[in-house]
């Protein structure tokens, strides 16, 4: 969890105005902490891919995935390199277009291959390159529906059954095979986590050829509701090792063991800050809404999601009392509400009852926030602050309404 306090909270809305999203950098690196025990710590810049925490995490030695040109561009930015064993930066995709292609092929960049085409495509453009195989072993876990990355209805990796054509033309284009990557779904519990375990110990045993690593994805989830269970990063570790251990004698040699999360490294270190502009009754229901919507904070429009929502008044107290509340945005679409299930069925919170001019704090919104983010309604960007040591520091500026436009001038 992250450790503002709520007047620190109140004086950097007033400061940088709201809506805003706000990271504490040091509940990022306990974060990391708890994931020592994994070789290689290979961050999903997808939940944030803010150059700011992308900086930190190098300088914490945690290595970086992409999953984009775009992200490609961020981690060269934040200071990571192409090349190199235990490689800085891996491309993980299931396409790879041409500008892709020819950046991954001039900064070395290590590519895990969720198609043969892939495979194909870069095994005549660069010999030699290094790739992981990305394996879909035929069954997924995800919290949503659309968050699940295994099975026949996903589209995502190797199919298990295709090996044997994937190191076909990994031999046939002369590419160097370091690993072998499953990434079921973000949400995974225990259950499947065995069944990755074992489907990875499975796959190894039928490589004919040799492998320096294996990567356990990420998926890792985190407390959302009160209440809810936090995942036990030793377990964890424990279950990848044993299967590592088993590859390990099996090949002959130590076998590297990535973890690749996202989520769990930056979730609960963000919030998302929200003023209530107004408070109004639609029958029995009563609504508050703010100035932060679903182009902000996609979660709960797109999958249901629950993130807790703590009440202050305008000096950053926090308010008590209960009232059942909706709570909305300012977009022109319906969809636009913080308290809904998946499939769209509105929902009230019991909630502090919250006046104009309050703060609306929603929290554990460090992944998959600013990230996912759009300019609908032309609604510009919001601005992000990462806290240091108790030091507050803008790392992305609001877009400006000029820049919004400038792409049409
Ligand atoms: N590795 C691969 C190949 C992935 O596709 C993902 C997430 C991750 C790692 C990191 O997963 P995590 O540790 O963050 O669960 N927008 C959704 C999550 C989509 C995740 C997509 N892939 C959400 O807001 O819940």
């Amino acid at each position: 969890m992250h450790a503002f306090d709520h007047l620190q909270l109140a004086a950097i809305a007033r400061r940088h105005g709201t809506p805003l999203w706000i990271y504490d950098a040091g509940a990022i690196r306990q974060r990391i902490a708890q994931l020592k025990a994994f070789d290689t710590i290979r961050y999903a810049q997808k939940a944030n891919s803010n150059t700011h925490i992308l900086r930190l995490m190098r300088a914490e030695g945690v290595k970086v995935d992409a999953v984009s040109l775009g992200e490609i561009e961020r981690a060269l930015a934040a200071g990571y390199r192409g090349g190199g064993e235990d490689a800085d930066i891996v491309f993980t995709a299931d396409v790879l277009d041409r500008p892709t292609l020819a950046r991954v092929v001039a900064e070395r960049i290590t590519v895990n291959a969720g198609s043969i085409d892939m495979l194909r495509q870069l095994g005549e453009a660069a010999p030699g390159h290094p790739v992981w195989l990305r394996i879909n072993p035929g069954f997924g876990h995800g919290h949503s529906q659309k968050t699940n990355t295994g099975g026949e209805n996903s589209k995502h990796g190797i199919w298990h059954g295709d090996l044997d054509e994937a190191l076909q033309a990994i031999r046939q284009f002369k590419l160097r095979l370091v690993g072998v990557h499953m990434h079921i779904g973000s949400g995974v519990d225990y259950g499947h986590l065995e069944q990755v375990c074992g489907a990875m110990v499975d796959l190894v045993a039928k490589l004919d050829c040799d492998i320096e690593a294996i990567s356990a994805g990420g998926g890792l989830s985190i407390p959302y509701r009160d209440g809810e269970p936090r995942i036990d990063t030793g377990h964890y570790f424990q279950l990848w090792d044993a299967a590592r251990q088993r590859i390990a004698e099996r090949l002959g040699h130590p076998v590297r063991l990535e973890i690749e999360p996202g989520r769990f490294l930056v979730a609960e270190s963000g919030a998302l800050l929200a003023e209530v502009h107004a408070v109004k009754n639609m029958g029995s229901r009563r609504f508050a809404l703010v100035d932060a919507g679903f182009n902000d904070l996609m979660r709960p429009s797109l999958y249901g999601s629950y993130h807790r929502i703590t009440v202050l008044d305008a000096d950053g107290h926090e308010k008590t009392g209960s009232e059942d509340t909706v709570v909305a945005g300012p977009l022109c679409e319906s969809g636009d509400v913080f308290t809904q299930q998946e499939g769209g069925t509105v929902e009230t919170r019991p909630l502090p009852p919250a006046a104009v001019g309050d703060l609306m704090v929603f929290h554990d919104a460090g992944a998959y926030g600013a990230s996912m983010s759009s300019n609908y309604n032309s609604r510009p960007l919001l601005a992000e602050v990462l806290v240091d040591g108790g030091e507050p520091r803008l790392i992305r500026r609001r877009q400006t309404m000029a820049e919004l436009l400038a792409l049409e001038a």
